[in-house]
């Protein structure tokens, strides 16, 4: 049933939750920012209550779709209200390194498509590879290296065009808006690789070669796919850490998913200044 609620609701903006960031979901449907201002919190959320989520589904009521694996990741559509306009989050995402082809981790994008999403922002979580960037900062996806030897478009008959996959007028938005909140915003190159695994130090070497900034392990189907059908696109990442070999430390899923909990609510901050 709240599925034929969700496909009359007719959103047209969509956001994808990556790794820990389901905050986001909650900072949009139930709670309000509080104020930047140390000395009164600093920007801690504070509930309201006022703005409850219109709708909840999880993945697995949509034909096609199922829940994810992967801890962080919950595997629901959430409508909520923002501006007097439905907009649907997507919280949790499904990768191909769950074993899954690139035409099943799309199946959202294009269920959103079919229900009239016509913008879409991505986010995930990754790791930084320019020494520019800082931990637990955003990065705006300028563009992105196509690093996982597959796409969802195969098969398909089209050779669609990706030389603007990121909207740049989008962009533009968002680094408006982050100017307004105060909020550093990078901007660079994600390069997608399979993982699971982390990367090696040399793998990282090679990625900041081929001019990557930052890496992580999904998006870009996500994008291609969205691009392909033609819906303006933005993607953001969120740097939970630095990538391997760049500091001395070891990588852990658990620590990725802790410190983008954390940079959410920064993310969630500028997603509701532009959405
Ligand atoms: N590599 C790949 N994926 C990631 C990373 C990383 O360092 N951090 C978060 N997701």
């Amino acid at each position: 049933m709240s599925l034929t609620a969700l496909q009359n609701a007719r959103p047209e903006t969509a956001i994808v939750l990556g790794s820990g960031l389901g905050a986001v979901a909650e900072a949009f449907g139930t709670k309000e920012w509080g104020s930047p201002d140390p000395r009164e919190g600093g920007g801690q959320l504070r509930s309201r209550e006022a703005n409850p989520p219109l709708l909840e589904v999880p993945y697995a009521d949509v034909p096609g779709l199922s829940a994810s694996t992967v801890p962080g990741h919950a595997g629901r559509f959430v409508l909520v209200r923002h501006h007097d306009k439905p907009v649907l989050i997507a919280q949790g995402r499904r990768h191909l390194y769950e074993g899954l082809s690139a035409a099943e981790v799309t199946a959202g994008i294009r269920f959103m498509y079919e229900i009239g999403v016509k913008r879409i922002v991505l986010t995930n979580a990754a790791g930084a590879i320019h020494e520019s960037l800082h931990v637990g900062g955003l990065m705006l996806i300028t563009d992105h290296l196509n690093l996982q030897g597959t796409t969802p478009l195969l098969g398909g008959p089209n050779f669609h065009d990706m030389s603007e996959v990121y909207s740049r007028p989008w962009a533009e938005r968002f680094h408006a808006a982050a100017v307004e909140i105060g909020l550093k915003l990078h901007a660079g190159v994600y390069a997608a690789l399979l993982g699971p695994q982390y990367e090696t130090p040399a793998e990282i070497r090679m990625l900041r070669t081929l001019g990557a900034d930052a890496v992580g392990m999904s998006t870009v189907p996500e994008a291609i796919q969205a691009r392909a059908l033609g819906m303006e696109v933005a993607g953001i990442s969120m740097l939970t850490n630095w990538a391997a070999g760049l500091r001395p430390q070891t990588l852990h899923h658990a620590e990725v998913v802790e410190v983008g909990k954390t940079a959410s609510l920064y993310l969630a901050r500028l997603l509701k200044a532009v959405v």
